[in-house]
């Protein structure tokens, strides 16, 4: 979590950077902070809150002008969020400059030793350690800035993204990473860089970038290219320079009120670009490289680990049903937090898929790493090209959503869905589990989803008077069975995340086993009562919510009658595969947490206390 971003070159870096701050703060808002270097002097200005907030106080506070500066928006780790707290930091003789994303997990024991050198500290935070320590090294080793930051990431443990400024040395800029992802922009003639955590702050400037790996250290220097090396060897890394494909309209609203009403409209674009060149239906052929090269491990695997976290969990558990059903594979659906601690047994027999939109959740990451080194093959689905779950997979399949900017999950779930079912169907089909016309009508039907996703929006202004009766409410269930009870649970999320209702998503039947207890004429419950999964069991659960008097909010199949006449207020779907059910159930019930959330009030695009990317444990 954190966004960074830095400008060194030729042009006043405050536009670049404040405007960068504004595209990162998905990543963190608690507080936000900035430096110039003017080529006499450093000026910082940084505020708890809001980027807004921010360039308020830098009106009043010092001088925009400067070639040369850095900024950062925070999900505070260490010490709350306050102005002391905020990034940047300076080292004690105030030469040095850092902003950081990340954790030093050994920060306590640095700072003793610094302060028995005589060091002292304005912040409760980790990062003025770590500049500390740069800054003590630089000193005892006679080194300059990019040998002594090298030397004092030697010595720390945990995470970070980096960027370091001497004010003594005003010609370059410091970069590394370990964990936390960070990206530099190259300017014509290498006249100018542009340093941040992804590559949204300087697309408009240059479409030609370096992502720093793991353990890397970069020093950017105006006129040279970008030296690159290895924190712990110091040999030289010879740096891929990517050519990005992101442009500028994929990460504005685009008219939309919010990000998240604008990716839940991208949806039917999303599920097309994410099947586009994969499903030829009418050639009856899925085709996708990162199977197809790996096909006999998938079809000899003796079992399928997804690891995935929050919203891509869910989509895990939808694929657990899609796999079992359809692939006859066992699954296991493990939160990348749990799995990773919990010393599991896993074998070279093993396939792992891990599955991100960001590609840098911390604990799925580490999953990820230590599937690895057990000898499991692992499959990344992920939607930021070049991430770093991407890179540290065997294998995968990039979901093709476009950038996901509302901290909520929303088209990332439905295009993960869809890559698992393509992944799913081809399994199916190669274990001949699956008949070809079985296969064939499923490949048909997928084909169909978009146009059906696009019919659904149009229950927009439904959903928004049901949110609008029920916005009030203090708590919500939300029930599915089989393919939707993932959904439920996302559901509930959804809602949770973005208007701090307190919500609960259970299977179905479940209900009965406890949370029936909470059902009286207050509790509106959403439920999923799709035709095909388990509907007549559905229909008795919902007699059962309506003998306790609660509010059903149905979700149902075009056509229903039965559900109409129990449910309070239902909402129609149209009619698909059961197995693709998710694909569609899932859209009525973003747009109810997106109205309610907007109808209260509530910062949709950056819900209080989350970050759209969790690079910490
Ligand atoms: O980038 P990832 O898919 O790995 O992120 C996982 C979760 O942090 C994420 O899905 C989170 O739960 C969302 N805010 C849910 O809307």
């Amino acid at each position: 979590m954190c966004g960074i971003t830095g400008y060194i070159g030729y042009r006043e870096a405050y536009p670049i950077i404040i405007n960068g701050l504004k595209r990162l703060e998905y990543r963190g808002y608690d507080s936000a902070g900035i430096i110039l270097y003017d080529g006499k002097e450093m000026k910082m200005s940084k505020t708890k809150g809001k980027v807004a907030n921010l360039e308020k106080k830098i009106e009043k506070n010092i001088t925009k002008t400067g070639t040369i500066g850095f900024g950062h928006t925070r999900w505070a780790t260490h010490g709350v969020p306050n102005d002391v707290n905020s990034h940047p930091h300076y080292s004690e003789s105030e030469n040095l400059a850092i902003i950081h994303n990340g954790i030093i997990e050994n920060y306590d024991t640095i700072k003793k030793e610094l302060i028995s050198r005589g060091y002292t500290f304005k912040s409760d935070t980790d990062t003025e350690v770590l500049i500390n320590l740069i800054e003590e090294v630089k000193k005892q080793e006679n080194v300059k800035l990019g040998k002594a930051v090298q030397i004092a990431l030697n010595q720390v443990v945990g995470a970070y993204a980096i960027v370091v400024f001497d004010k003594t040395h005003p010609n370059e800029l410091v970069v590394a990473k370990l964990g936390s992802p960070i990206a530099i922009g190259i300017g014509k003639d290498n006249k100018e860089f542009f340093i941040a955590s992804d590559a949204s702050p300087f697309i408009e400037y240059t479409k030609n970038a370096i992502y720093l790996e793991d353990e890397e250290v970069a020093v950017i220097k105006v006129g040279k290219s970008v030296k690159v090396r290895k924190i712990k060897d110091d040999s030289i890394v010879d740096s891929k320079v990517l050519q990005l494909q992101l442009n500028l309209d994929q990460i504005e609203k685009g008219g939309y009120d919010h990000f998240m009403l604008k990716e839940i409209y991208e949806q039917p674009k999303a599920i097309i670009d994410t099947y586009r060149g994969r499903l030829l239906a009418n050639e009856g052929i899925i085709r996708m490289a990162g199977v197809d090269d790996n096909i006999q491990r998938f079809l000899n695997a003796d079992r399928i680990i997804i690891v995935a976290c929050g919203t891509s969990w869910h989509a895990g558990l939808v694929a657990e049903y899609l796999f079992e059903d359809i692939a006859r594979i066992p699954v296991e659906v493990e939160y990348g937090s749990e799995f990773r601690y919990r010393n599991p047994i896993i074998t070279n027999k093993d396939i792992v898929i891990s599955i991100s939109q960001s590609g840098e959740t911390a604990d799925t990451l580490a999953a990820v790493k230590m599937a690895r080194e057990k000898g499991a093959f692992v499959f990344g689905v992920c939607n930021v090209v070049g991430s770093s779950i991407a890179r540290e997979t065997d294998a995968g399949a990039y979901t093709h959503a476009g950038p996901e900017i509302g901290v909520a999950s929303t088209k990332a779930f439905t295009t993960q869905i869809t890559v698992l079912s393509l992944i799913a169907l081809k399994l199916g089909l190669a274990k001949g589990n699956l008949s070809k016309s079985a296969y064939q009508n499923y490949l048909h039907q997928m084909e169909l989803i978009p146009n059906k996703v696009e019919a659904l929006l149009n229950i927009n202004d439904k959903v928004k008077h049901i949110a609008s009766i029920y916005k009030d409410a203090k708590n919500f269930l939300y029930l599915g069975r089989g393919f939707n009870f993932p959904v439920a649970l996302e559901g509930a999320l959804k809602l949770k995340e973005i208007s701090y209702i307190h919500a609960e998503g259970y299977p179905a039947a479940e209900m009965k086993h406890g949370p029936i207890a909470l059902i009286d004429e207050n509790m509106p419950i959403v439920v999923i009562a799709t035709k095909k999964g388990h509907y007549e069991k559905v229909v008795s659960n919902i007699q059962e919510i309506k003998a306790r008097k609660g509010k059903i909010i149905a979700v149902v199949t075009e056509g229903d009658t039965t559900v109409k006449e129990i449910a309070d207020h239902t909402i129609e779907i149209p009619e698909t595969e059961e197995a693709f059910t998710p694909l569609l159930t899932t859209i009525p019930l973003q747009l109810l947490s997106y109205h309610i959330a907007v109808m209260l009030e509530k910062n949709v695009d950056q819900p209080r206390n989350l970050a759209k990317s969790v690079t910490v444990e």
